[in-house]
C-alpha cells in the first residue's frame, strides 16, 4: 500500500470511518507480479477474496478470469460481462441452479466429487479437484488439502473420475489442486504438485493443470511458479492459477477512528471498526499490520502498549494486541493494512452495523466503489413481508 498518511487522512475526512480504501496502483502491481512469475498461465481471480464490481471490472479489462463458488458470484461475473472460458464454477456443494447458470455462461466446472459426473449439464468441460492429503503451514480453518478435509477426490480416485467424465460425454480437461490459503511455506506447494505429478502414469497427458491459489503475501511467487510449471509440464498441460488474496490484499486498508481509551486489566484503544468490518483477527488469529496516522512523538509522549478493541459486545472483538502507539486520543486515525482480501468480503451486519463505504484511489482520483450502508438497507428485506 503506497498511499501516504495525508491521502488516507483526506479519505477518512471525506468519506467517514470505518472506511475501506484501495490503491489502484497496488492492484495493478500485484497482477503484474503474478504475470511476471507465472508467464502465460491463465489467471482466474478467486472473487471470494473481494467481489467488489469495480475491482472485478478492472481485472476483467486486464484479461483475468474468475473462479466462482456461488450463484451470487456467478451473477457478479455475468453482470460485468465475463463468460465462457473466463469463468470457473467451483465448490463442494453446487446446486442445480449453479450448474444451470454455469452451463448458460459456458463456464468450466471444477468437480469436487465423483457423484458430480452425473449432475453436470451435458457435454460440460471439467477439471477434477484432487486432495493431495497434506498438512500445510497455515491456520486449520484455511487448510483444504489435508487428508480429512472436505475438498476434492483422493489421489486414488482421480484417474477414475477423469475416465468417468469422458465416458459420460464430458470434456475432462485435467486436474485441479488448492491446498489452502495464506500458506507460509512454499515447500507445501512443492509437495502438493509432486503428488499430483505422480498421477501422470495413471492419467496420461492432460490439457490443463489448475494449481489453485493460496499464496501468502510474502510468498516466493517465482519459486511456486517454477514448481507449478514443472507439474504442468509433466502432463503436457497448460497451467492455470486461482489467486485471491495475493491480487487484492495489499491494495486494501481499513481506516478506523479512535473513540477513546481505557486502562483496566489491559490498555485498550477503542475504535469504530471491529469484527463486523474485519473478521480475520477474531476468526483466524490473523495479525494485520496497524499504523497510527498521527504524530505525537514529542518529548513528553510515552509510547504505550495497547489492544485495539472494536465496538461489539464480544470479548473476541479485538483487531490487534500489544500494539505500540504514541498517546492515542479520541478522533485519531489508524490504518489497518493488508485488508483488501477477505476484509470487506467477510464484513457483516451483525449488531445491525452498516457495512463501511469502499473507495478506490486511482492516480489523484477518488471513486466510491461501495456506498456506506444505512440501517434501512439492512432491514429492507424484513419490511413488507406480513
Ligand atoms: N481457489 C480455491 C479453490 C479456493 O478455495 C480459494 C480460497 C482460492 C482459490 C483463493 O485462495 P487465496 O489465493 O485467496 O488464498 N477467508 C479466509 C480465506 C479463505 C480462502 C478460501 N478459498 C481468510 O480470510 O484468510
Amino acid at each position: 500500500m503506497s498511499l501516504s498518511a495525508d491521502v488516507l487522512q483526506t479519505a477518512a475526512h471525506t468519506y467517514g470511518t470505518p472506511l475501506y480504501v484501495y490503491d489502484a496502483a497496488e492492484l495493478d502491481a500485484a497482477l503484474a507480479r503474478v504475470r511476471a512469475a507465472f508467464g502465460d498461465a491463465r489467471v482466474y481471480y478467486a472473487m471470494k477474496a473481494n467481489p467488489n464490481l469495480s475491482l472485478l471490472r478492472r481485472l476483467h479489462a486486464q484479461g483475468v478470469g474468475f473462479e466462482c463458488v456461488s450463484a451470487g458470484e456467478l451473477a457478479r461475473a455475468a453482470h460485468i460481462g465475463a463468460a465462457g472460458d473466463r469463468i470457473l464454477v467451483n465448490g463442494p456443494a453446487k446446486t442445480p441452479g449453479e450448474y444451470a447458470t454455469g452451463a448458460q455462461l459456458g463456464a468450466t466446472f471444477i468437480l469436487d466429487r465423483e457423484e458430480e459426473v452425473a449432475l453436470l449439464p451435458p457435454a460440460s468441460r471439467a477439471l477434477v479437484r484432487v486432495n493431495p492429503a497434506l498438512n500445510v503451514s497455515t491456520h486449520d480453518h484455511l487448510a483444504t488439502g489435508a487428508v480429512g478435509s472436505k475438498f476434492g477426490v483422493t489421489l486414488d480416485q482421480a484417474p477414475r473420475v477423469l475416465d468417468a467424465l469422458r465416458a459420460a460425454g464430458h470434456t475432462a480437461l485435467g486436474l485441479h489442486v488448492h491446498i489452502g490459503s495464506a500458506i507460509r511455506d512454499a515447500h507445501d506447494f512443492t509437495a502438493a504438485f509432486h503428488r499430483l505429478g505422480e498421477l501422470r502414469a495413471h492419467t496420461g497427458p492432460l490439457d490443463v493443470l489448475d494449481a489453485g491459489g493460496g499464496w501468502g503475501l510474502g510468498a516466493d511467487l517465482h519459486g511456486i511458479a517454477r514448481e507449478a510449471r514443472a507439474a504442468a509440464a509433466t502432463f503436457g498441460a497448460q497451467l492455470w492459477v486461482e489467486p485471491g488474496r495475493y491480487l487484492v490484499a495489499q491494495a486494501g486498508t481499513l481506516l478506523t477512528r479512535v473513540v477513546g481509551t481505557k486502562r483496566t486489566g489491559r490498555n485498550f484503544v477503542l475504535v469504530d471498526a471491529g469484527m463486523t468490518e474485519l473478521l480475520r483477527p477474531m476468526l483466524y488469529g490473523a495479525q494485520h499490520p496497524v499504523t497510527p496516522l498521527w504524530d505525537r512523538s514529542g518529548p513528553d509522549t510515552q509510547d504505550g502498549t495497547w489492544d485495539l478493541a472494536g465496538p461489539a459486545c464480544e470479548s473476541g472483538d479485538l483487531l490487534g494486541r500489544d500494539l505500540t502507539l504514541p498517546d492515542p486520543q479520541p478522533g485519531d486515525l489508524l490504518a489497518i493494512h493488508e485488508a483488501g482480501a477477505y476484509g470487506a468480503a467477510m464484513s457483516s451486519n451483525y449488531l445491525t452495523r452498516a457495512r463501511p463505504a469502499e473507495v478506490l484511489r486511482d492516480g489523484n482520483t477518488w471513486t466510491v466503489i461501495r456506498q456506506r450502508e444505512t440501517p434501512q438497507d439492512i432491514w429492507r428485506a424484513e419490511e413488507g413481508v406480513e
